[in-house]
């Protein structure tokens, strides 16, 4: 696709016309609590090519398949007490349940990636499940970035990324959580932590009454779980207490910095800000340094994000 992208704002005419580019099969940005997802018609295997397409993405990282009411996920998955557990306590909210497909799901094969499982979220965001239930069906959605480069938080880093080649974006201002969901696996005898995210894990263990493990085999659980993405342009070095000069310095805490992720320390503070930071800091394309960020809560997830950003590309 080669033309302008619409811009469209979260009124009556916004949500009618970002429903009505989903049912012709075009590709949609829209607002989560999480980051912004790239939306098209999860049934419409052309649809969903238009999203790999357009991201530059490889073909076999699978999607997750956005819905707007809970009660909808039983249509496409076999269902499970931990399922129900979990999605009972975190959805609507940044949380993605890994669940066996059931048959006749009739999800398009591009959206699985030819696996037996499908990824499964309520976002808890207005503007995305009003978008949902205008449109009515299920929306398979990866972050609405270049594949490899900084997710977007805002309408603006969607436009960054990817203007002429989606057909729009609704633009519904920032998104508060700024870490993409958490994604569990539910399809094996023990729950899998697949990727850390906007739910720290021990808040879905206490939910679930017993701990989560890690994958055994990462190229076939989560195989979009590149180990370079989040990248800016320049290079990024993390855990600096004392930044070089010529470097742009992204802080926690107190201290001086060219940019804060959160002066009085929050990590919640700082995960909403992650992605917007970083892509500020991209604009001026110098070399990065990152203040340490401790290992606990949402913490794990901002650490996991980080890493990637800073690996080999
Ligand atoms: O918060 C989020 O999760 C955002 C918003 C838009 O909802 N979406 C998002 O999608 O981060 P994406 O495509 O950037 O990341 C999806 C991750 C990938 O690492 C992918 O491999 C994994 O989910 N995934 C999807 N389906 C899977 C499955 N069946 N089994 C294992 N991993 C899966
Ligand atoms: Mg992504």
């Amino acid at each position: 696709m080669d033309r302008q992208t619409e811009i469209l704002a979260p009124d009556d005419a916004g949500f009618a016309r970002a429903a009505e580019l989903l049912t012709a099969g075009a590709q949609v940005a829209f607002p989560t609590e999480t980051v912004y997802g790239l939306g098209a018609d999860a049934r419409n295997g052309t649809a969903v090519a238009g999203i790999y397409a357009a991201k530059g993405r490889p073909a076999f990282n699978p999607l997750i398949v956005h819905l707007a009411e809970a009660a909808q996920a039983q249509t496409f998955v076999q269902w499970t007490d931990a399922a129900e557990a979990l999605a009972g306590a975190f959805w609507p909210g940044a949380l993605t349940l890994v669940l066996p497909l059931k048959d006749g799901h009739g999800l398009s094969s591009l959206v699985t990636a030819g696996l037996q499982t499908v990824g499964l979220r309520v976002p808890d965001h207005a503007s995305a499940r009003r978008l949902l239930a205008t449109f009515g069906g299920p929306v398979a959605a990866p972050s609405a970035n270049p594949s490899g480069r900084i997710s977007p938080t805002r309408a603006d880093h969607v436009s960054a990324g990817l203007e002429g080649r989606i057909a729009a974006v609704l633009d519904g201002g920032p998104c508060p959580v700024g870490l993409e969901s958490t994604i569990i696996g539910l399809a094996g005898p023990d729950p899998v932590l697949l990727r850390a995210g906007g739910i720290p894990a021990e808040a879905i263990e206490a939910a679930l009454g017993r701990p989560l493990v890690p994958p055994t085999d990462s190229a076939i659980n989560a195989p979009g779980q590149m180990v370079s993405q989040y990248a800016p342009r320049a290079p990024i070095t993390l855990n600096v207490t004392r930044p070089a000069p010529d470097t742009l310095y992204l802080g926690f805490g107190p201290g001086p910095c060219d940019l804060n992720l959160s002066s009085a320390g929050d990590l919640r503070e700082a995960a909403a800000n992650l992605f917007a930071h970083l892509h500020q800091l991209d604009a001026e394309n110098r070399p990065i340094a990152v203040a340490p960020i401790p290992m606990k809560g949402l913490g794990i997830a901002i650490n996991d994000r980080l890493r990637r950003a800073a690996a080999p590309r």
